[in-house]
């Protein structure tokens, strides 16, 4: 499986994911500002594998702190998280580890600097570490829904490019794989930036599962001939309601999937939902540069001067979701708040197969 993203000789690397699959190329990032302009612009990409990146990011810029004293230490951060936050505002993962930090740093006053900054690489590679664990977790719990002989479709890339490995959609492709299960993908291309046809395509042939891509466009009349039995896709950052944002064209993917029958999941780490907005409505959704819409591969082909509205992402509203993969079981989306209340008997609102 390949490697998106690790700390190694007090650099971040990450594969530049945007020249893929045509050149294999790992970038060396030795502070945290190139970090964030990898995060912009999509050398490192997907929910888990930003906040993955940001948790590394936080750990070099820490490196750089002259501070001595806690106080200045945390204050010497904030421009860093600043910078971190500012790259991209749907997937809530960078905020996660954000947050995470703060978390951990405010139960140890008594550290020096110099304790302070091992620390946050011990972290950041333990970020890194869990995200493979959950989702691999999150495959065995998915794949209970993948039968032998089934189709999956899935949009975007949540595979391993987006994560720390194994992905989340990819989670339970990759989990009924080694089973046994004989399953075919089918990848949708995803414009504008064609992350299922550059992404996808390619990570799941280099682990020899059977890959099959197809325009956006061609989606809805293959549901339609009944050649897909199932979907799933990742999220950026799903609501309390069991909205879910995720690239865009998911929204579209899940209607047609709702008029054809076909069940469609959401496959969520619990580090990408969002418990503090009630709704997909508050989610901000990030617009990018028009030049993803008329470019391909720096290739101009749309007329010169045309307005472009480039929205990177979607919500698809609770009603279209059949089910959210976490790594704590599968709910339905009018469930999934109950995963923030204390107590809950999860057995009791997990759905079965
Ligand atoms: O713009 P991107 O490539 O970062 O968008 C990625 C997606 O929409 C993924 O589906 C999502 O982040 C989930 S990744 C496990």
């Amino acid at each position: 499986m390949v490697k998106t993203i690790e700390w190694i000789d007090g650099k971040v690397r990450m594969l530049d994911q945007s020249r893929l699959p045509r050149e294999v190329v790992y970038v060396d990032c030795p502070d945290y500002q190139t970090v964030a302009e990898g995060i912009k612009r999509l050398w490192i990409r997907g929910a888990p594998a930003i906040g993955i990146a940001a948790a590394m990011g936080i750990a070099l810029g820490a490196q750089e702190l002259k501070a001595k004293d806690f106080e200045g230490f945390m204050k010497g951060l904030e421009p860093v998280f600043n910078t971190l936050l500012s790259t991209r505002p749907t997937a809530v993962n960078i905020q996660w580890a954000v947050e995470r930090t703060k978390r951990l740093l405010s139960g140890k006053r008594g550290l020096s600097a110099a304790e302070l900054k091992a620390l946050l690489i011990e972290e950041a590679n333990n970020v890194l570490k869990e995200d493979i664990e959950v989702n691999r977790t999150i495959g065995r719990w998915g794949a209970r829904f993948i039968k032998d002989g089934d189709t999956v479709i899935t949009h975007c890339n949540a595979g391993s490019l987006a994560t720390g490995g194994y992905g989340t959609a990819t989670g339970p492709i990759r989990a009924a794989v080694e089973q046994g299960k004989k399953i075919q993908v089918i990848a949708d291309e995803t414009r504008p930036v064609l992350q299922g046809c550059r992404l996808t395509a390619w990570e799941l042939m280099e682990d020899n599962i059977p890959v099959t891509l197809i325009t956006d466009n061609a989606a809805g009349a293959l549901l339609r001939k009944g050649e897909i039995n199932l979907a799933i896709v990742g999220t950026d950052r799903t609501a309390a309601n069991g909205d879910v944002a995720n690239k865009i064209g998911t929204y579209s993917l899940a209607v047609l999937c709702k008029e054809n029958g076909v069940p469609f999941y959401v496959a969520a780490p619990l580090s990408s939902i969002d418990f503090s907005i009630s709704s997909g409505e508050q989610i901000p959704i990030e617009e990018r540069g028009p030049e993803e819409v008329t470019h391909i591969f720096g290739c101009h082909i749309a007329p010169e001067g045309v307005k472009v509205r480039n929205l990177a992402f979607d919500v698809t509203p609770a009603k279209y979701i059949t089910g959210i993969i976490t790594e704590k079981g599968v709910f339905r989306p009018e469930d999934l708040h109950k995963l923030n209340e204390k107590d809950i008997d999860l057995e009791a609102i997990r759905m079965k197969t």
